[in-house]
């Protein structure tokens, strides 16, 4: 891969015509520009003993390239499509125009086998995102085509250091290879491709080398196809200061545990409380009996960087959202349906009622709002009008729980169960628990057609995604 960074050439006119603003934008307006392909490659996920394994992914890495630019920068990426198979690059998060969302069929006919497609946009929001391909992507992400993309603040808080893990989960076999099921139906009706092997940047990380008294700005991105993670830091105090990329009141998570979904993120700040030459194991506890150790954060040997905790703000500066006015909001209910020990009897796909046998035999489980995606292009699920305040209701009517993410737009969370949320919470993907109601509210203010599934990749394959439809 290759980037550089170059100013926007303005012209003589323009610079003519509005010399002020001209010379305004020139000083903040740049662009990043980036090729990146996604290909087959083989990289060493677990240890050296083992062989490396063949994956798919950009730029020849896993993960893909780490994307960086300033808030209102503009970024272009030249893709190329190096895979055996059709594929497109999704901006998971970015509220940008819908021609650059990456949904095939939707919002752009997919990049075929040796084929190119230039994405270009400017994302209105500093925050933590990444990309991925939207075709069959629960094999083209399972196989390894993630990366992160960072936009930074214009004027970010005062850390030492920022660190971002990506993490994920494989399924492999001994010999370190992926396991070929992909379409395997048991995955797709239960809880999703749950693995055996869990990666902090593309490898199994032992320890992250930290240093006391510094305060580290962690980035966390759960890109797995279903595993959620529930991370605690012994000893150390996270206060999680943006989901999803978006700012919140700074906050310590209940019971000092942080839990991504899939799809989500989360930025922490962490004050590097213990001595030199401590070690504090970071553990995931978020199933039940399958606790583990995801890394060690390991102190260096040397004196602290400072005596107490850096005495600086945590809070992010606020991005542009537009806030939903919930007087006037519209209220749409989003029924979520299906899946193994539900109760399901039949739903409509492609204008066609099926009963659940049916729907089987064509390896789809469940169903929104009684309707069943095929693939990307169907008729809209919801509808709203351009500006318009929405509250959404997501009702979780099976045995499993999902975590729904909207394109295009970051949704302010409300309520689950009733009860209020605190902190001023905005994500662009929420779980929504078995048997829970979750209200969200957002401005529907993005023209085109929007992707709202779950981020389960095979519950999105066998069925779980609508179009919300901004005219
Ligand atoms: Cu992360 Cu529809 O995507
Ligand atoms: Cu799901």
């Amino acid at each position: 891969m290759r980037m550089r960074r170059r100013d926007l050439l303005l012209s003589a006119g323009s610079a003519v015509l509005l010399p002020l603003l001209g010379r305004a934008r020139q000083a903040e307006a740049s662009e990043t520009a980036v090729s990146l392909e996604a290909a087959p490659g083989r990289v060493q996920l677990v240890g050296r003993s083992y062989p490396a394994t063949d994956v798919w992914c950009y730029g020849g890495q896993v993960p893909g390239p780490g994307l960086r630019l300033r808030q209102g920068e503009r970024l272009r990426v030249e893709f190329a499509n190096g895979l055996v198979e059709a594929t497109t690059v999704h901006w998971h998060g970015l509220r940008i125009p819908n021609g650059m969302d990456g949904v095939p069929y939707l919002t752009q006919e997919p990049v075929a086998p040796g084929g190119r497609f230039v994405y270009e946009f400017d994302p209105p929001d500093a925050g933590t995102y990444w990309y991925h391909p939207h075709q069959r992507s629960s094999e083209q992400v399972g196989r390894g085509l993630y990366g992160p993309l960072i936009v930074e603040e214009r004027e970010p808080p005062r850390v030492d250091r920022e660190l971002v893990w990506m993490l994920d989960d494989w399924r492999m076999t001994p010999e370190a290879a992926l396991v070929d099921d992909f379409d395997n139906f048991h995955d797709m009706s239960h809880g999703g491709r749950l693995g055996n092997t869990v990666t902090v940047n593309g490898v199994i990380a032992e320890s992250e080398p930290v240093r006391a008294g510094e305060r580290i700005r962690l980035r966390l991105i759960n890109t797995a196809n279903a595993r959620f993670f529930s991370l605690g830091f012994t000893d150390h105090k996270p206060v999680v200061i943006a989901i999803d990329g978006q700012p919140c009141e700074p906050h310590e998570p209940i019971g000092g545990r942080v839990v991504l979904g899939p799809a989500m993120r989360v930025d922490l700040m962490l004050d590097m409380s213990g001595r030199p030459g401590q070690t504090f194991p970071v553990i995931d506890d978020f199933y039940r009996n399958s606790t583990y150790r995801l890394l060690d954060l390991a102190y260096d040997a040397g004196p602290p960087l400072r005596e107490h905790a850096l005495d600086a703000p945590l809070a992010l500066p606020a991005n542009p959202l537009p806030a939903p006015d919930l007087a006037s909001a519209v209220r749409r209910e989003v029924r979520l349906e299906g899946g193994a020990m539900g109760s399901l009897a039949g739903a409509r796909m492609n204008g066609e009622f099926l009963s659940i046998e049916e729907l089987v035999r064509r390896a789809k489980a469940w169903a929104l709002n009684g309707e069943v995606a095929e693939g990307h292009r169907m008729p809209p699920l919801l509808t709203f009008r351009r500006g318009q305040s929405v509250v959404l209701e997501i009702v979780n009517d099976t045995a499993f729980a999902h975590p729904m993410h909207i394109h295009g737009h970051s949704f302010r969370v409300l309520s689950a169960n009733g009860r209020a949320l605190p902190h001023g919470i905005w994500q662009d993907t929420v779980v929504v628990n078995r048997r829970e109601r979750v209200e969200v509210a957002f401005v529907a203010d993005n023209p085109g057609g929007w992707m709202f599934h779950c981020h389960i990749l095979e519950h999105q394959a066998a069925g779980m995604m609508g179009v919300v439809q901004v005219t």
